[in-house]
């Protein structure tokens, strides 16, 4: 009882609040849960003097269509079924300015070194690092869930762990450590194949709440059809206590701002089951 009553008491000490980052092109929210959302191409300044990214390899520049009214309401629907607030981090820079999903070797136009832009690029990383460092200290494990859109053809949700394709076509998912999600299976009793696809992975979860996703129980490869598997954010901050994962939108689930908010209360519910059932609210009080 009284581990419990210094923990509410740690958690609400932890001021919930918003600000920004250099010139606004960045926008935090400090929360009190051990969720980070992340949003990194619903931005859509185009500041002149920051030159316009021409040499993406990956040839990207496309924003993600209603991503951060998707995430706002997030926010608002994990507030309503925690009880407790997730952190968000928002970048306002269009992705033709800006894209957090880069490192900071090509995240800017190469060609004309700018440094605001590198500043932005630095503070979306350094609020998710910081979060990870604060919320380490409260909680066992922590999630960071980074969200996405795009329109393939199949009108699926793909939901990235850093497994490519030809790892997911496999009929079992190996036991590798290289997913963005091996805290959770070292942490837990359950083998690569359960938590990338099976009845307790987080594309069961959103199953439930009746998405089309790949992968999960219903849809366990994605075959030749379009996928991503991760970008540099599920990478750069996967570590031994945080999972990361990358959710990519189909369109048809934010085609409007209304659509969005209603996808966004069923994404949290999901979220919501996901983390009571993998006992991510154990802490250290
Ligand atoms: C940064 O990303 C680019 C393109 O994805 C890649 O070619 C390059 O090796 C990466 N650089 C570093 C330092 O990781
Ligand atoms: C982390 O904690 C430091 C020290 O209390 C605080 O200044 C900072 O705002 C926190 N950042 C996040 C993302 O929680
Ligand atoms: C995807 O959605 C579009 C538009 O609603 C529809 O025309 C198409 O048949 C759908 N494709 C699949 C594979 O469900
Ligand atoms: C998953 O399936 C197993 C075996 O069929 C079952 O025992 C377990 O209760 C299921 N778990 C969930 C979360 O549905
Ligand atoms: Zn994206």
């Amino acid at each position: 009882m009284l581990k419990i009553l210094i923990f509410l008491y740690f958690i609400s000490a932890i001021n919930t609040s918003t600000f920004f980052g250099h010139k606004k092109y960045t926008e935090f929210e400090i929360g009190n849960l051990n969720i980070l959302i992340s949003v990194p191409h619903g931005g859509n300044l185009f500041p002149d003097q920051i030159p316009d990214r021409t040499e993406d390899g990956l040839g990207n520049f496309k924003g993600d269509y209603n991503t951060r009214p998707f995430g706002e309401e997030l926010s608002t629907q994990l507030h309503g079924l925690f009880g407790q607030k997730p952190f968000m981090v928002y970048n306002n820079l269009h992705r033709r300015k800006m894209d957090p999903n880069r490192n900071s070797s090509v995240c800017c136009s190469s060609q004309t070194p700018n440094l605001e832009c590198h500043a932005a690029h630095f503070e979306y990383h350094k609020f998710i690092s910081d979060y990870a460092k604060n919320m380490s200290q409260v909680y066992k494990y922590l999630l960071i869930f980074d969200i996405h859109g795009q329109s393939h053809k199949e009108n699926w949700t793909e939901i990235g762990y850093l497994l490519g394709r030809n790892e997911l076509n496999k009929v079992l998912v190996e036991e590798t450590s290289k997913s963005s999600v091996n805290s959770l299976k070292e942490s837990g009793a359950f083998s690569m194949e359960e938590i990338i696809r099976g009845n307790v992975s987080f594309g069961a979860f959103m199953e439930r709440e009746h998405f089309r996703v790949v992968p999960s129980p219903s849809i366990k490869r994605p075959d030749q059809g379009g996928y991503y598997s991760g970008g540099y954010i599920t990478a750069a901050h996967k570590s031994q206590k945080v999972n990361t994962i990358q959710i990519e939108l189909t369109y048809g689930l934010r085609k409007s701002i209304a659509v969005a908010k209603l996808n966004a209360a069923k994404l949290a519910k999901s979220i919501h089951d996901f983390y009571k059932f993998h006992r991510f609210y154990l802490n250290f009080y």
